[in-house]
């Protein structure tokens, strides 16, 4: 939630601080905001709206050569200019921006309210300004970690003092904090997306971790100030993946990646040898793997419903009792934690908060657990050590298209490597390699039909509510189908077992209410047909997606896929799904990429 970015060094930061905002955008979109050093003072320019409203806003000639600048997913206080950041202290010498909540604000702002310090916006974030500006430490990053020892709750921060332009403080607990270390210059932000453009090399800070860079430097320390030592890694990500090229959206963009994407992430995975999957990054042996008896996977959003559809994978193929819960729910439940489980935490950021605290829980308790994750370097996968890297490279768009497709193959690989330990026979993992291999290919079939998805999904942009119904296999895929269409479009979409809609839903069928219902060509076949009966009988109009070959007249729209191997149908099930929510989306004329309220990087609560 919420991007920050600060930049030190010879140029102006304003135009570099406004590019990292734009490439943070993803991260929240409802006010914006930067702030300068500018002749002893600073120069501070906000808005509510997005960051091309601030662009506008900035007056010509603003320059200043140390800045920070954020873009905002409002926690406390509405979007508006008085709540956007950067905030500042009552003499305008002190500027920050927060990603993150601070738990204990209302206590805080109360206690500043008394010492007649006047409070300028609604947000808890302005009391670290304040606390700052208070503080009679001697260096500014003293008077940083002084102010956040009386803040509770999660913060990435950037701080920077008009009396010593030339130096910003950074420091991070929960929220994520990066170093972008460039020719006597430096960069600080909440992600790499950031900083790609200007630098390869960066530093991850840890929680608790707080640095003050300059132009030619930077230092690192522990909130209770013991020196680290922190050298830079590179990151392999090319800032032409960041870019749009041809693509109209982002959305659009990483849908086409998908074929490619899938490729990677199986790249030197598939074991023709011995029919199985080769995930060195698990760190586990067979005689672990032997030891598992139980499967749990974690996940928030489209992360949760891809953990569901590797569940059934899991038991499918290596039968092994195994389950998806949503993140927050698990770490909130205190839960049983076993040891002969193995967790998984999926992720496509690696900083969703309610993911990371789940792996956290669990590692207190002694849990084993693994990441199913995107972004490397990321604090989830930092956290969990071991697991498998999606190599999908970088997601953009709020709603999550290439990512959701290689967690279910990456979570396949694992099904099927902990079938192979166990009892898959070596012909069906033979059967599954090929059926993984062939992926990329019947994406890329799934893409080039397009036209015709684009074509139903137009038919119904009307529609004010839509259900989305599978079975077993299909029931994940359904449910990331429902919220995919939800998200980007805010057409209300619902998802149902199939199984489940005699038992209550039927009752909202008719013709107004357009049913899509998964229909894998596998041992249920004959019941998915059933339940298109059952609807069309009530006058509700069905979408079959499937890649059994329907009678004629059966369903009112088909949309057909090539034919995956029975437990990988899902995967492939869940691609024009995508696509028809994108295509219904752009109908009714959304802004697909940023969806209202919605933001990609979930790092608060
Ligand atoms: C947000 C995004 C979703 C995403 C979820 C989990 O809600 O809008 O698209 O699925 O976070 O994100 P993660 O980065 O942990 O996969």
């Amino acid at each position: 939630m919420c991007g920050i970015v600060g930049y030190v060094g010879p140029r102006d930061a304003v135009p570099l601080l406004l590019e990292g905002l734009h490439r943070l955008e993803y991260r929240g979109y409802d006010s914006a905001g930067v702030a300068v050093a500018v002749d002893g003072g600073l120069r501070v320019v906000k808005t509510a709206g997005r960051v091309g409203d601030l662009r506008k806003a900035v007056p010509e000639g603003t320059a200043g050569a140390t800045g920070i600048a954020h873009t905002r997913w409002a926690t406390h206080g509405e979007p508006s200019d008085r709540n956007a950041h950067p905030h500042v202290d009552a003499a305008s010498r002190i500027a920050i921006v927060h990603n993150g909540v601070f738990e204990n604000s209302d206590r805080l702002r109360a206690r500043l309210v008394a010492d007649n310090v006047p409070l300028a916006s609604d947000t808890d974030s302005e009391v670290l300004a304040h606390l700052v500006a208070r503080s009679s430490a001697t260096t500014l990053e003293d008077a940083v970690r002084e102010a956040l020892a009386q803040v509770e709750g999660t913060y990435g921060v950037i701080v920077m003092d008009a009396d010593r332009p030339g130096e910003l403080v950074a420091a991070r607990r929960g929220s994520p904090v990066v170093l972008g270390v460039g020719e006597q210059e430096m960069l600080v932000a909440s992600d790499v997306t950031a900083l790609v453009r200007f630098t390869q090399q960066v530093i991850y800070l840890d929680d608790d971790e707080i640095a003050t860079v300059t132009a030619d430097g930077y230092r690192t320390s522990t909130m209770d100030a013991r020196a680290t030592t922190r050298s830079p890694t590179s990151i392999d990500v090319a800032s032409a993946e960041y870019e749009l090229g041809d693509h109209p959206d982002f959305m659009y963009k990483e849908m086409r990646e998908q074929p490619e994407a899938v490729d990677r992430c199986l790249r030197g995975r598939l074991d023709h040898r011995f029919s199985s999957a080769r995930l060195d990054g698990v760190g586990l042996t067979p005689q672990d793997y032997q030891r598992i008896r139980r499967v749990k996977l974690l996940g928030c959003g489209s992360a949760y419903y891809a953990g569901q559809l590797g569940a059934q994978l899991i038991e499918e193929l290596a039968r092994i009792p195994a389950d998806a819960e949503p993140a927050s729910e698990f770490r909130y439940r205190n839960p049983v934690v076993d040891p002969d489980t193995l967790y998984v935490a999926i992720s496509q950021s690696g900083e969703t908060l309610d993911t990371l605290a789940a792996v956290q829980e669990l590692k207190r308790k002694g849990g084993h657990v693994i990441g199913v994750v995107n972004a490397v370097g990321s604090t989830i996968a930092r956290e969990c050590g071991h697991g498998i890297f999606l190599h999908a490279g970088p997601e953009v768009s709020v709603a999550a298209t290439k990512s959701f497709t290689t967690m279910a193959v990456a979570l396949a690989m694992l099904a099927l490597d902990l079938g192979r330990v166990r009892d898959l026979s070596i012909t069906e993992g033979r059967r599954l390699v090929t059926g993984l291999a062939r992926l990329p290919h019947q994406i890329a079939q799934i893409l080039a039909g397009e036209q015709e998805i684009e074509a139903v999904a137009r038919k119904y942009a009307r529609a004010e509510h839509m259900f989305f119904v599978g079975r077993v296999r299909g029931w994940p895929a359904a449910r990331e189908g429902a919220q995919k269409l939800k998200e980007i479009s805010y057409v209300h979409a619902e998802a149902y077992q199939a199984s489940e809609l005699k038992h209550g839903p039927l009752a909202l069928i008719d013709p107004e209410m357009p049913t899509v219902v998964l229909v894998p060509d596998d041992e249920l076949l004959a019941k998915n047909t059933a339940t298109i009966e059952e609807i069309k009988a009530r006058g509700g109009p069905v979408i079959a997606v499937t890649d059994a070959e329907l009678p004629a007249g059966l369903a009112t729209d088909v949309i057909r896929v090539p034919k995956a191997h029975d437990s990988l149908a899902p995967i492939a099930l869940s691609v024009p799904l995508q696509l028809f929510a994108y295509h219904l989306a752009h109908a009714l004329g959304r802004d697909v990429d940023r969806p209202r309220n919605l933001a990609k990087s979930v790092t608060v609560e």
